[in-house]
């Protein structure tokens, strides 16, 4: 019997309203590879406490082309990251603008958080054809503004806090690091957790460990420059077969859900570490249930799991897929499966959270 369906009722108001709001994402969107545009020719450096500039005497500052400058310069002033003098025709920089894009000591520091963004949509047409039929996507497949964005992205917020307030808020663990620890951070990336680590700790060691050995190389450069090489290695390995079996501490930044077998990589921790051992867990702030998460944060963090942390766990062994968004429950699990018996939550902060686990 074929039934005959009611026309839905279209309320126009709320169509115009959802269109003008995608105007304005679009732009937002647009507006990433301006950022990153804008970091890279040194425009915003340029603005920066240089009181109003014309487009010619930003151009000259930084030996741009001024049309792009220009066109730029508008574009920024209509996002409200710059502002525009219509009587003198020049473009300021406010001072919190100039901070978010500028200052990289700054935890408020924004440019790594566009390059890893523009890195994800430059790669996004590979995990549509991904999508198509389950397939993974290796986070060593991605293009280099993901991982460098990523160190850029991350390196603030831990700059921030690691050092004052995560190490701090683990049993015993700094105490340990004072006197002399042996440290394994996995899933480490550039290094930027290690090297921070190392510097504030010069009588531990450190070997940061992971699977892409195009990060290890870099990692190894940034340990140099860094000055702490000697006390600081860098080795290619994935989080279930790294070497060593005495380590103090293990870290693991932004990166357990990354992986295919975190159960895998759990129970590897569990053996490597002494039986007094620390495993720091530092994951994306999340709640347990889908609707804990409906906010910009969790927007941002859904987005970067759908284009890079579920891809990367689908190319591993298991693929378990955690999400960005897995929440402590669910950290919990991988940490008790993986045979650790205390667990609890540390510290946080808008953006991680992080997990003491005992063996
Ligand atoms: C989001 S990045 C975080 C990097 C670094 N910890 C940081 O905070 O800047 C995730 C990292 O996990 C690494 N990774 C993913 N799966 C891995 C595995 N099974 N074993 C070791 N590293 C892995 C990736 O290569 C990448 O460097």
């Amino acid at each position: 019997m074929s039934t005959i369906e009611e026309p839905v009722a279209i309320d126009v108001d709320k169509l115009h309203q959802f269109v003008f709001r995608a105007v304005d994402e679009v732009g937002a969107t647009l507006n990433t590879a301006l950022v990153v545009m804008g970091d890279r020719l040194g425009l915003y450096r340029a603005l920066a406490g240089a009181g109003g500039l014309s487009p010619a005497e930003l151009a000259q500052r930084t030996g741009s082309a001024e049309r792009y400058v220009r066109e730029w310069l508008n574009a920024q002033a209509a996002g409200g990251y710059v502002e525009y003098d219509p009587d003198s025709g020049r473009y300021t920089l406010p001072p919190e603008q100039a901070i978010a894009l500028t200052d990289s000591d700054s935890p408020a520091y924004l440019p790594g958080f566009f390059q890893i963004a523009l890195g994800s949509v430059i790669d996004s047409p590979k995990i549509v054809d991904a999508a198509r039929n389950g397939d993974g996507f290796g986070w060593h497949e991605h293009t280099h503004d993901v991982h460098e964005g990523c160190e850029r992205f991350f390196r603030p917020g831990y700059n921030a806090s690691l050092v004052t307030d995560w190490l701090p808020a683990l049993d015993g663990v700094v105490a340990k690091l004072e006197r002399g620890a042996h440290v394994a951070d996995v899933g480490c990336g550039h290094g930027a957790s290690t090297i921070l680590m190392a510097q504030a700790y010069p009588q531990s060691t450190f070997v940061g460990w992971d699977y892409h050995d195009g990060s290890i190389e870099t990692a190894r450069k940034r340990a140099q420059e860094a000055g702490v090489a000697d006390r600081v290695s860098f080795q290619t390995a994935p989080a279930a077969a790294y070497s060593g079996n005495d380590y103090d501490l293990v870290t693991m930044f932004d990166c357990l859900h990354d992986m295919g077998d975190p159960v895998g990589a759990a129970r590897h921790v569990r053996s490597t570490l002494k039986p007094d051992g620390t495993w720091m867990i530092v994951e994306p702030n999340a709640g347990d249930r889908v609707e804990d998460n409906l906010n910009p944060i969790g927007r941002a963090y859904y987005a970067f799991s759908t284009l890079l942390c579920t891809p990367a766990s689908l190319s591993q062994e298991v693929g378990l897929a955690l999400g960005a968004q897995a929440g402590e429950a669910r950290i919990h699990d991988v940490v008790q499966a993986g045979g650790f018996g205390g667990f609890r939550r540390a510290a946080e902060t808008p953006f991680n959270l992080v997990f003491e686990a005992r063996p």
